[in-house]
């Protein structure tokens, strides 16, 4: 049974990548729902429903254990599925815990109350529905106190990045930032919330400078799946590792193998 990793595009792929290079031997299956990419822009309910429907086609591939590896699906979904109950012997995992806890400086499952921590002024870069939701919020009170957090919704970026048109998102990426300074003069650590993003993290850096942190989720996630699997093995009982997409697997294989410069073949979910 591989581990499944879900996103609306390409987008998950920089966590897929951090996983398979930490662990070559585990079988990922990767899906991607490029024909209803991008997720940002849609109603909550909508997610909701793509999300639910690409996690039971996963589950049903044989995927015991899914990650979320999208903070829209996971800010649309994750709560409401979990909620609702999943089949016996199957797991969904999100990617905002493992984020917030290396913002707040907590290891895994660490739920002692809210405590000060080192950074006070963080700019959160998301799509406009995680944006909306306020989950990054949410879990970070259960946190950490006295953070203040000011949030730029970034239309377009994911747009522009499933479209292979780098110019356009890093141009996008720029105009973001400036956006969120305006609010924010002097933000100390910027959390790229948006699994697209780390595709265009120089872009960030540079325009934010050198002095803002930039935490990114791909091997925060990576590490925080190696605990959990290190705790719970029978997630991981073999498998073959595949790569499956709603779009056109030419067209994304061509795409994905372009970001991550390593070869990668999908086929048709
Ligand atoms: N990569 C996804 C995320 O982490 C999302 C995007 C989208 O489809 O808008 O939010």
């Amino acid at each position: 049974m591989s581990v499944g990793i879900f996103d609306s595009g390409l987008g998950g792929l920089t966590i897929w990548d951090a996983v398979t290079r930490a662990r070559p031997d585990l079988a990922v299956t990767y899906y991607g729902d490029n024909a209803h990419a991008p997720y940002g822009v849609r109603t909550m309910d909508n997610i909701h429903d793509l999300t639910q429907a690409a996690v039971h086609d996963m589950w049903d591939k044989g995927c015991d254990l899914v990650v979320l590896a999208c903070n829209t699906a996971s800010a649309a979904a994750l709560r409401r599925m979990q909620e609702a109950g999943v089949p016996e012997g199957k797991r969904v995992l999100g990617v905002f815990v493992p984020l917030i806890e290396a913002l707040t400086e907590r290891n895994w499952g660490d739920n002692s109350p809210p405590r000060e921590v080192a950074i006070s002024q963080v700019a959160l870069f998301a799509t406009p529905a995680t944006v909306a939701s306020r989950a990054f919020q949410r879990e970070l009170a259960f946190r950490a106190i006295g953070v203040d957090v000011e949030a730029q919704a970034c239309a377009g970026v994911v747009d522009a990045i499933e479209d292979g048109d780098m110019i356009l998102a890093e141009a996008m990426v720029r105009s973001h930032v400036d956006a969120l300074k305006r609010k924010m003069p002097t933000p100390q650590a910027a959390i790229l919330g948006c699994t697209h993003y780390p595709i265009v993290q120089d872009a960030f850096q540079r325009a934010l400078g050198e002095d803002v942190t930039v935490f990114s989720q791909a091997d925060v996630v990576a590490a925080s799946l190696n605990d959990y699997l290190s705790r719970r093995p029978e997630m991981e009982r073999g498998g073959q590792s595949r790569m499956f997409t709603t779009g056109d697997p030419e067209l994304v294989s061509a795409r994905a193998t372009q970001f991550l410069r390593r070869p990668l073949t999908f086929e048709a979910a």
